[in-house]
């Protein structure tokens, strides 16, 4: 792949796995807009990115249990760029539990908002700028959770619930943009660690999700993958 001076949006990039994107595209060469609930938290970020590549980045607050937010980060990133390649849906929120009464109602509605109707609006809110791109990609950060018959994480049903909303408008969405040629790449990594042994035995990490995600952006534009699937270590 040669990312200079993509254009590319990730949520949630303020730790974990939406940093590592972030960090990866910036190493690249590409101009990242990094968003995190937490202003401050992604502004550091940012900072710290600047100086690792040939890339750019900025940083911007996306509440994804927000609606406003997520308007107020759309603007933004209209106002500084004309264009957007890639954006990456990463940020979710993340509970466990086993019992439905294990997280208050407050908590089932964030995480509900966060991956199901923050995917979405955020999707909205930017699709008009990847449409001026001329290798557009919309990747979603998924989870095994979101495919039929999965039942091994310790999530909470609500985080089970709002994966299967990401999968469900990811594929209809896929659908509906191929004739535009607007590529709709989603992952459905099972749990996996941040650092790790990259072995055949041990547990995904996400060093190689992200390495998918590369992959898969870095595809010649007839290739459209739409799923990655992964076989989970056996316990
Ligand atoms: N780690 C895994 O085992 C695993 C497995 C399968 C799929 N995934 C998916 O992969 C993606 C990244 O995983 P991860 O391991 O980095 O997840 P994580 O450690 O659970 O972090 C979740 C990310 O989502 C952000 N987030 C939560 N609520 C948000 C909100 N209302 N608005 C904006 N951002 C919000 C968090 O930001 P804050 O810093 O503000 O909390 C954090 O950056 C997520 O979509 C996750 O569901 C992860």
């Amino acid at each position: 792949m040669n990312p200079d001076g993509l254009r590319v949006a990730v949520t949630g990039a303020a730790r974990g796995t939406g940093r590592l994107l972030a960090e990866a595209f910036v190493e690249r060469g590409a101009h990242v807009f990094l968003a995190a609930r937490d202003l401050a938290a992604v502004e550091q970020v940012a900072e710290q990115l600047r100086p690792r590549g040939r890339g750019h980045a900025d940083a911007f607050r996306c509440d994804l249990a927000a609606p406003d937010s997520i308007r107020a980060f759309g603007a933004s990133v209209a106002d500084a760029t004309p264009q957007l390649d890639v954006l990456v849906n990463n940020g979710a929120l993340y509970v466990e539990g086993y019992d439905l009464g294990d997280i208050s109602d407050e908590q089932i509605a964030e995480v509900m908002a966060s991956a199901g109707t923050g995917t979405m609006l955020v999707t909205t809110q930017l699709l008009p700028l990847l449409r001026k791109s001329s290798r557009p990609d919309i990747v979603n950060l998924i989870s095994a959770c979101g495919e039929v018959g999965h039942h091994r994480s310790h999530a909470h049903p609500a985080f089970y619930a709002a994966k299967h909303a990401q999968a469900g408008f990811a594929e209809i969405l896929s659908h509906r943009l191929r004739r535009e040629g607007i590529r709709v790449i989603s992952l459905f990594p099972p749990d996996f660690v941040q650092d790790g042994p990259r072995t055949a035995d041990s547990d995904l990490t996400a060093q190689s999700v992200v390495d998918c995600v590369m992959f898969a952006v870095g595809q010649p534009r007839d290739c459209f993958i739409r799923e990655f699937h992964f076989e989970q270590v056996q316990p």
